[in-house]
């Protein structure tokens, strides 16, 4: 069924949080318990995300930028140091690193997969990068073995996992194969708390540093003592209820995104370029990407008949922020052609037919 707004017109939405009874219920308990912030339902949902990112630790902070940011504060990467970014992601992945002072170095993605090029990567490592943000973008796992061939060893992979939870590569969970993971649950994402992120990592120094710095950068030992200043970057208890609730149905939630990715496939092959995994991993599915010319035309046109499309994602080197490198093709090629397509668990198969239809008419 089309969804209609709150002014009555018509409308299939891009994105709608699978958040309902269940989630209602844990907020009011948290509610009724009087502990909003630092409580046990933080702990509860840090220790389910430990489970399901096969990691030691989860650290729960605000959203997925603060999740970035502490990662990057917490390998101590600041002035001097270099850290490669996709030239093709959402402008946290590279804010985070600016940030910390220092230097975001782009690499060009493969148009095809839209993720990093182990290659470049390659090409690009020199004696100052200390780390790789390791994008998984729209919920499709890098090639980890490449990247992983890439760079020497004592470069570390930070994932933005922001789009992967429950996304797996060769059958491991996205968010626990770098050295340091970093989730999202803003409502776009697999699973949402509204706003939030988290911190994974099997390093206990690591993950101690991610806590301190998420709380002013207060040392847990008694004394008050802080050694370096950080902010405030926790997540409250209402949060994390939501958290544990969403996580506890992360596999119904994958599954309803890849029922709508499998249609729209079946549909749209052969008309636009569609998205897929490479063999034996699994797609997240955080956005259903399709690439076709004329995007910014196909765009508003689908807009104009109500259906909700955006653009994928950011080309960084077209930003004021990050314009001094370049060129990028492969960055460009996305930026240009990338649409996404509504996707969420209330789409129904007429509302996917509707899209298909509109999609396949504008491009033939
Ligand atoms: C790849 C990527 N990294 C980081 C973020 C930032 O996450 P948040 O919005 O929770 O700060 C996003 C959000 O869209 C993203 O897509």
């Amino acid at each position: 069924m089309v969804q209609g707004t709150e002014t009555g017109t018509r409308v299939i939405r891009l994105a709608w949080p699978d958040v309902g009874p269940e989630e209602l219920a844990a907020l009011a308990e948290v509610l009724a318990s009087g502990f909003l912030t630092m409580g046990p339902k933080v702990q509860e949902f840090e220790a389910a995300l430990a489970r399901a990112c096969h990691t030691e630790h989860a650290v729960a902070v605000s959203s997925g930028t603060a999740a970035l940011h502490l990662a990057v504060l917490a390998l101590g990467i600041g002035e001097g140091d270099e850290v490669i970014v996709p030239a093709y992601t959402f402008p946290a992945t590279a804010n985070a690193v600016a940030l910390a002072g220092a230097r975001p170095v782009l690499v060009d993605v493969d148009p095809e997969t839209m993720n990093v090029d182990p290659g470049r990567v390659y090409d690009a490592v020199t004696p100052d990068t200390r780390a790789v943000m390791a994008v998984h973008l729209f919920g499709r796992p890098l090639d980890w073995e490449a990247l992983q061939s890439a760079v020497p060893p004592d470069v570390a992979l930070v994932e933005d996992a922001a789009g992967a939870l429950g996304a797996r590569w060769r059958g491991m969970p996205c968010g626990g194969l770098g050295m340091l993971g970093c989730l999202s649950f803003h409502p776009r994402k697999i699973v949402t708390t509204g706003e939030g992120g988290a911190v994974t990592t099997s390093d206990d120094a690591l993950a101690g540093a991610v806590r301190r710095l998420r709380h002013h950068g207060i040392a847990p030992r008694g004394d008050f003592e802080i050694p370096v200043p950080s902010t405030n970057y926790r997540l409250s208890d209402l949060h994390c209820a939501i958290g544990i609730t969403q996580l506890a149905r992360l596999r119904e939630l994958l599954a309803a995104r890849r029922r709508v990715a499998e249609a729209y496939n079946e549909r749209l092959q052969g008309i636009v370029q569609t998205p897929s995994a490479d063999e034996g991993d699994e797609h997240g599915w955080q956005a259903y990407i399709v690439q076709l010319g004329d995007r910014d035309d196909a765009l508003a046109a689908l807009r104009a008949e109500g259906i909700e499309a955006q653009i994928g994602t950011y080309a960084l080197h077209r930003l004021g922020a990050f314009h001094d490198q370049g060129p990028f093709p492969g960055a460009d090629r996305c930026f240009e052609r990338a649409l996404a397509l509504p996707l969420h668990s209330r789409l129904t198969e007429e509302d996917i037919e509707l899209v298909c239809g509109a999609l396949t008419r504008l491009v033939s």
